[in-house]
Protein backbone atom coordinates (compact mmCIF):
# COMPACT_ATOMS: atom_id res chain seq x y z
CA UNK A 1 0.00 0.00 0.00
CA UNK A 2 1.54 3.37 -1.11
CA UNK A 3 0.55 6.60 1.16
CA UNK A 4 1.09 10.05 -0.17
CA UNK A 5 1.61 12.59 2.83
CA UNK A 6 1.71 16.01 1.86
CA UNK A 7 2.11 18.82 4.03
CA UNK A 8 0.89 22.27 3.14
CA UNK A 9 1.90 25.76 3.64
CA UNK A 10 4.67 27.01 6.08
CA UNK A 11 4.93 23.24 7.69
CA UNK A 12 8.19 23.40 6.40
CA UNK A 13 9.56 25.75 8.69
CA UNK A 14 8.64 23.25 11.30
CA UNK A 15 10.91 23.51 14.19
CA UNK A 16 11.60 26.90 14.26
CA UNK A 17 7.60 28.49 13.36
CA UNK A 18 5.80 29.05 16.99
CA UNK A 19 7.62 26.47 18.68
CA UNK A 20 5.37 26.84 21.70
CA UNK A 21 2.44 25.74 19.18
CA UNK A 22 4.28 23.07 17.08
CA UNK A 23 7.14 22.05 18.52
CA UNK A 24 10.99 22.12 17.91
CA UNK A 25 10.93 18.90 15.78
CA UNK A 26 11.30 19.70 11.56
CA UNK A 27 9.77 18.36 8.82
CA UNK A 28 12.81 16.13 8.17
CA UNK A 29 12.30 14.75 12.14
CA UNK A 30 8.42 13.99 11.05
CA UNK A 31 9.73 12.77 7.67
CA UNK A 32 11.63 10.48 9.06
CA UNK A 33 9.26 9.29 11.89
CA UNK A 34 7.02 8.75 9.10
CA UNK A 35 9.18 6.54 7.09
CA UNK A 36 10.39 4.65 10.04
CA UNK A 37 6.87 3.69 10.63
CA UNK A 38 6.02 2.66 7.14
CA UNK A 39 8.83 -0.09 7.30
CA UNK A 40 7.43 -1.06 10.34
CA UNK A 41 3.70 -1.43 8.89
CA UNK A 42 4.78 -2.61 5.48
CA UNK A 43 3.65 0.66 3.79
CA UNK A 44 5.65 2.93 1.13
CA UNK A 45 5.26 6.52 1.76
CA UNK A 46 5.90 9.19 -0.03
CA UNK A 47 6.43 12.87 1.68
CA UNK A 48 5.76 15.77 0.12
CA UNK A 49 5.70 19.71 1.74
CA UNK A 50 4.39 22.80 -0.82
CA UNK A 51 3.30 26.01 0.38
CA UNK A 52 1.41 25.97 -2.79
CA UNK A 53 -2.05 25.11 -3.05
CA UNK A 54 -2.03 24.38 -6.79
CA UNK A 55 0.68 22.12 -6.44
CA UNK A 56 -0.85 20.30 -3.64
CA UNK A 57 -3.54 20.10 -6.20
CA UNK A 58 -1.50 18.41 -8.42
CA UNK A 59 0.22 16.08 -6.81
CA UNK A 60 -3.22 14.91 -5.16
CA UNK A 61 -4.50 14.07 -8.91
CA UNK A 62 -1.36 12.91 -10.41
CA UNK A 63 0.80 11.20 -7.97
CA UNK A 64 0.13 7.12 -7.34
CA UNK A 65 -0.81 5.96 -3.68
CA UNK A 66 -3.36 4.51 -2.59
CA UNK A 67 -4.54 6.97 0.25
CA UNK A 68 -3.56 10.45 1.21
CA UNK A 69 -2.70 11.96 4.63
CA UNK A 70 -2.41 15.56 4.65
CA UNK A 71 -2.22 18.75 6.86
CA UNK A 72 -3.29 20.93 4.58
CA UNK A 73 -2.06 24.24 6.88
CA UNK A 74 -4.08 27.16 6.63
CA UNK A 75 -5.85 26.02 3.16
CA UNK A 76 -8.11 23.55 5.56
CA UNK A 77 -10.06 26.76 6.44
CA UNK A 78 -10.72 27.69 3.40
CA UNK A 79 -9.34 25.69 0.25
CA UNK A 80 -12.94 24.69 -1.31
CA UNK A 81 -10.13 24.02 -4.46
CA UNK A 82 -8.62 21.45 -2.10
CA UNK A 83 -11.76 19.68 -0.43
CA UNK A 84 -12.54 19.25 -4.19
CA UNK A 85 -9.08 17.92 -5.55
CA UNK A 86 -9.34 15.38 -1.90
CA UNK A 87 -13.08 14.48 -2.69
CA UNK A 88 -12.14 13.56 -6.43
CA UNK A 89 -8.96 11.41 -5.52
CA UNK A 90 -11.62 8.97 -4.45
CA UNK A 91 -8.84 7.72 -2.20
CA UNK A 92 -9.36 7.32 1.50
CA UNK A 93 -7.70 10.60 3.12
CA UNK A 94 -7.22 11.31 6.71
CA UNK A 95 -6.64 14.81 7.85
CA UNK A 96 -3.64 15.60 10.23
CA UNK A 97 -2.92 18.87 12.10
CA UNK A 98 -0.36 18.74 14.96
CA UNK A 99 -2.23 21.28 17.30
CA UNK A 100 -5.74 21.08 18.03
CA UNK A 101 -7.22 23.70 16.22
CA UNK A 102 -9.94 23.75 18.26
CA UNK A 103 -8.53 25.00 21.27
CA UNK A 104 -7.49 28.20 19.11
CA UNK A 105 -9.01 31.40 17.44
CA UNK A 106 -12.38 30.28 16.47
CA UNK A 107 -11.27 31.41 12.49
CA UNK A 108 -9.42 27.55 12.79
CA UNK A 109 -12.74 25.48 13.76
CA UNK A 110 -14.23 25.81 10.36
CA UNK A 111 -12.43 22.82 8.44
CA UNK A 112 -13.68 22.90 5.09
CA UNK A 113 -11.25 19.99 3.60
CA UNK A 114 -12.34 17.61 6.37
CA UNK A 115 -15.84 17.14 4.74
CA UNK A 116 -13.62 15.59 1.97
CA UNK A 117 -11.69 13.03 4.66
CA UNK A 118 -12.28 9.94 6.57
CA UNK A 119 -11.61 11.09 9.60
CA UNK A 120 -9.57 14.11 11.28
CA UNK A 121 -6.99 13.63 13.92
CA UNK A 122 -5.95 17.47 16.04
CA UNK A 123 -3.95 18.28 18.30
CA UNK A 124 -1.56 14.88 18.84
CA UNK A 125 1.38 16.47 17.53
CA UNK A 126 4.09 14.51 15.11
CA UNK A 127 1.93 11.14 16.87
CA UNK A 128 -1.10 11.94 14.64
CA UNK A 129 0.58 11.36 11.42
CA UNK A 130 1.63 8.05 12.53
CA UNK A 131 -1.60 7.22 13.87
CA UNK A 132 -3.23 8.02 10.55
CA UNK A 133 -0.62 6.07 8.73
CA UNK A 134 -2.26 2.77 10.86
CA UNK A 135 -5.83 3.24 10.57
CA UNK A 136 -5.06 3.31 6.84
CA UNK A 137 -3.03 0.09 7.19
CA UNK A 138 -5.91 -0.92 8.85
CA UNK A 139 -8.11 -0.60 5.44
CA UNK A 140 -9.61 -3.47 3.75
CA UNK A 141 -7.69 -3.34 -0.05
CA UNK A 142 -10.13 -2.21 -2.68
CA UNK A 143 -11.68 -5.17 -4.71
CA UNK A 144 -10.55 -4.91 -8.20
CA UNK A 145 -12.26 -2.80 -10.17
CA UNK A 146 -12.96 0.09 -7.43
CA UNK A 147 -11.82 2.80 -6.39
CA UNK A 148 -11.92 2.97 -2.68
CA UNK A 149 -14.66 5.97 -2.34
CA UNK A 150 -13.35 9.12 -1.17
CA UNK A 151 -15.09 11.14 1.54
CA UNK A 152 -17.12 8.48 3.33
C1 LIG B 1 -2.09 23.38 11.39
C2 LIG B 1 -3.22 24.23 11.97
C3 LIG B 1 -3.60 25.34 11.01
O1 LIG B 1 -4.63 26.14 11.59
C4 LIG B 1 -2.41 26.24 10.74
O2 LIG B 1 -2.75 27.22 9.80
C5 LIG B 1 -1.22 25.46 10.29
C6 LIG B 1 -0.90 24.23 11.02
C7 LIG B 1 -1.61 22.31 12.39
O3 LIG B 1 -0.93 21.40 11.95
O4 LIG B 1 -1.91 22.39 13.58
O5 LIG B 1 -0.48 25.88 9.43
O6 LIG B 1 -2.56 22.72 10.24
Amino acid sequence: MKILVLNGPNLGTLGRREPEVYGTRTLADLEAMLAARAKELGLEVSCKQSNHEGQLIDWIEKEPSDAIVINPGALSHYSLALADALRGSGKPVVEVHISNVFRRDPERHRMVTAAAAKGVISGLGFEGYLAALEYLRSLPPPRAGEGRGGGG
